[in-house]
């Protein structure tokens, strides 16, 4: 109510009859929401200013007994109207609370105590413990650890890499473009190849692990954003001798065990000559599963010698400088370390699954 409107009503007021006035004061009381409103109400109807003080300073001048009469319906109205402003603000009251009570609703039988608290309980994530144990290699090595960002554009992500536009070797990695058709998710870490070429003059070697995205079917052994850690070494008179060196250093310190590996010719635009290095599956021990899509072998280490034209776009001449470059495919690493048999486990978050695991 607008104080204007109060006004008036103010200005009425001595000509309604207690009654009147207490009926009015009925159908208020009705439609009251809170105990604010209880509490003006009150005060607007019972108050010192309010309409049945009006009809009492109203009565001086007319006969007692006329005095005395209404003095008393003023007065048992009144009472009433205490009385029923008391029920409803307990009645309120009990609806606020009750409300609050729905509103604020707290599960006291979850479980509170015991908060998983990363590093103390459930651990480090699987695939954190492995890279963290292959950067201590290769730092260990003289190997530097680079990182770099998610989002590319396709210098960094295919031309720089030898892979120009409309190159069909485009098609071997589903991509994730923005709609801008400038920029992508990363599809693989070889991106750190080129942001290593920018920052460094040779020689150098480096490594860099991190997560890449490709718009691919998920299944046992395929998800749509997984890790990978890249290596690059360019030097004067490198050979594949150096690259089967490291490779097999690596492996041997990863596995502290005899794996079987084998070297197989592998196309990527970016090496020259490439390979894919297998490792025998050490889920099913060679026999086949789902892993190794019943091949018994896992491609675990795409690698080869870089390609002279990669080293140009990096500005690096090919005729004094030589390199390999590999990128190991750390889920499959982590799942052959670990006997994980579904790739999906990784990304799934679920603590029961991360807390299994422990440093080597
Ligand atoms: N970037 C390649 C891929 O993701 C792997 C690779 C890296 C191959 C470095 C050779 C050298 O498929």
């Amino acid at each position: 109510m607008s104080d204007s409107s109060s006004h008036n009503n103010h200005n009425n007021d001595h000509h309604k009859t207690p009654h009147e006035l207490f009926d009015e004061f009925l159908n208020k009381a009705k439609e009251l929401k809170n105990r604010a409103e209880a509490l003006d109400l009150k005060s607007k109807y019972l108050g010192k200013n309010g309409p049945f003080s009006t009809i009492l300073k109203s009565l001086k001048d007319v006969a007692i007994e006329v005095k005395k009469e209404i003095g008393q319906q003023c007065n048992t109205y009144k009472d009433q109207m205490e009385l029923l402003i008391k029920e409803k603000l307990e009645e309120l009251e009990m609806y606020e609370m009750n409300r609050a009570l729905e509103e604020k609703w707290i599960d006291i039988t979850l479980r509170n105590s015991n908060r998983e608290m990363g590093l103390n309980s459930a651990g480090l994530h699987p695939v954190s413990i492995v890279q963290r144990e292959i950067e201590d290699i290769f730092i260990s090595m003289g190997f530097e650890v680079l990182d770099g960002p998610y989002i590319e554009d396709d210098h960094h992500n295919f031309t720089a890499l030898n892979v120009p536009a409309d190159h069909p070797a485009r098609d071997m990695q589903d991509t994730f473009w923005f709609p801008d058709k400038k920029h992508l998710l990363r599809t693989h870490t070889s991106t750190i190849q080129v942001h290593g070429m920018e920052m460094h003059k040779p020689p150098f070697k480096f490594v860099g692990p991190g997560k890449v995205f490709r718009c691919e079917r998920t299944d046992a052994s395929h998800e749509m954003v997984f890790h990978q850690l890249e290596g690059m070494m360019v030097d004067k008179g490198i050979s594949v001798s150096h690259l089967i060196y490291f490779m097999k250093t690596l492996l041997s310190e990863i596995f502290r065990r005899d794996v079987d590996v084998r070297l197989r010719p592998g196309f990527f635009p970016f090496v020259e000559p490439g390979f894919e290095l297998d490792i025998k599956c050490l889920i099913c021990q060679g026999k086949g599963c789902s892993v190794c899509k019943k091949l018994g072998w896992v491609e675990l280490l795409p690698c080869g010698m870089v390609h002279p034209n990669v080293l140009r776009a990096g500005k690096i001449d090919p005729s004094e400088y030589q390199g390999f470059a590999f990128g190991l495919g750390l889920d499959r690493l982590v799942m052959m370390r670990y006997v994980i048999d579904d790739i999906r486990l990784i990304h799934a978050g679920d603590l029961r699954f991360i807390s299994q695991f422990k440093a080597y």
